[in-house]
């Protein structure tokens, strides 16, 4: 069993996968300022620190005293929208605050670092849908960006450092946890609205497209790239695209929500149409999207 240090602990996606770690029997340590996660979604089990990335001398302290095997790394500001109103707090977290936690790990010789990039604002709208990871980076936001530079400085490290690395470049995630007051994470802004009588703002005509993927599945690529897999970037995607519309419907229809949307005009610096290829997913790690959209999004408005 591993000691596994987890950034961003607190927020939505790394919560699930403290708990899963740490029903498995690993030692879970936990790195979150709470900018956007909270307390309650923190595991009773694991080691909390409340300090930020951002604070290189925490940040090597922290390290120098749990010596942790493997870094998880998802503390991140992940909100692309904020991040073309005003980048620069983005690249201060996702860009020198990964580089911190990168240099800490080196310091106190971790094995494995394994990352949370996006394949949703990486590639910027490509022309093959669904993109693998052999689709040019070209993101159209700061954050999208943020995410390929800390991509860079990962397969640097590794090679000043000599750690592995497992890079994933996750789609639109989604489940219980997930904060309906960001601006990302559709279905839990649809579904907090919905519960509430209120009408859902949709950003375009509705056949905008995502590629969703349920945190559980999210969850399980973090657990066999423990023991499988390094120094690769590997897309979760499920292939699939799946338009607001049908996100608004399947979310209305769990809620039983009557209503329509309102419809406003689509944002700048969001790509139109994505999805992901999860082929090289299955290949090196075994690993599928199993949640079908419409469970998926049942199952999170039960815990709503
Ligand atoms: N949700 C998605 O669909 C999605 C898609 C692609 C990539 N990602 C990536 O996955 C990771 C987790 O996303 P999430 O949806 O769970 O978001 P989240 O906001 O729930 O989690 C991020 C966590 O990081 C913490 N954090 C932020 N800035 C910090 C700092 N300076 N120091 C310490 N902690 C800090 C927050 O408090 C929060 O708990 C992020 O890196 C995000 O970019 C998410």
């Amino acid at each position: 069993m591993a000691k596994i240090l987890i950034t961003g602990g607190a927020g939505f996606i790394a919560s699930h996968i403290t708990d899963k770690y740490i029903n498995l029997g690993h030692r879970a340590v936990i790195i979150d300022n709470l900018a956007t996660g909270f307390r309650r979604n923190i595991n009773k089990k694991a080691k909390f620190y409340k300090a930020d990335i951002r604070d290189k001398n925490a940040v090597e302290k922290i390290f120098k005293k749990e010596r942790p095997e493997i870094v998880n790394h998802h503390a991140a500001i992940a909100e692309v929208v904020k991040s073309l109103r005003d980048p620069i707090p983005t690249y201060q977290t996702n860009v020198l605050g990964t580089a911190n936690v990168l240099v800490a790990g080196g310091l106190v010789k971790i094995k494995k670092f394994i990352f949370s990039s996006t394949g949703g604002a990486i590639y910027g709208q490509p022309d093959k849908i669904p993109a693998d990871e052999k689709t040019p980076a070209i993101p159209l936001s700061p954050y999208g960006l943020s995410k390929l530079l800390g991509e860079e400085m990962i397969k640097f490290y590794s090679r000043v450092y000599g750690f592995n690395y497992l890079i994933f470049r996750y789609p639109n995630v989604y489940g219980p946890r997930q904060n309906p007051k960001g601006e990302a994470g559709v279905v839990a802004i649809f579904g907090g609205l919905m519960k509430s009588g209120l009408q859902p703002k949709i950003y375009g005509n509705g056949t905008k497209t995502r590629d969703y993927v349920y945190i559980d599945d999210i969850v399980n690529a973090n657990i066999i790239t423990l023991k499988k897999c390094v120094n690769e970037i590997i897309n979760l995607g499920s292939g699939q695209e799946t338009s607001d519309k049908k996100i608004f419907n399947l979310t209305a229809k769990a809620v039983n929500f009557q209503g329509k949307p309102v419809f406003s005009p689509a944002r700048k610096g969001e790509v139109y149409r994505i999805a992901i290829s999860g082929e090289k997913a299955q290949k090196k790690l075994g690993w599928k999207a199993k949640t079908d959209v419409e469970t998926g999004i049942k199952k999170t408005i039960e815990k709503l």
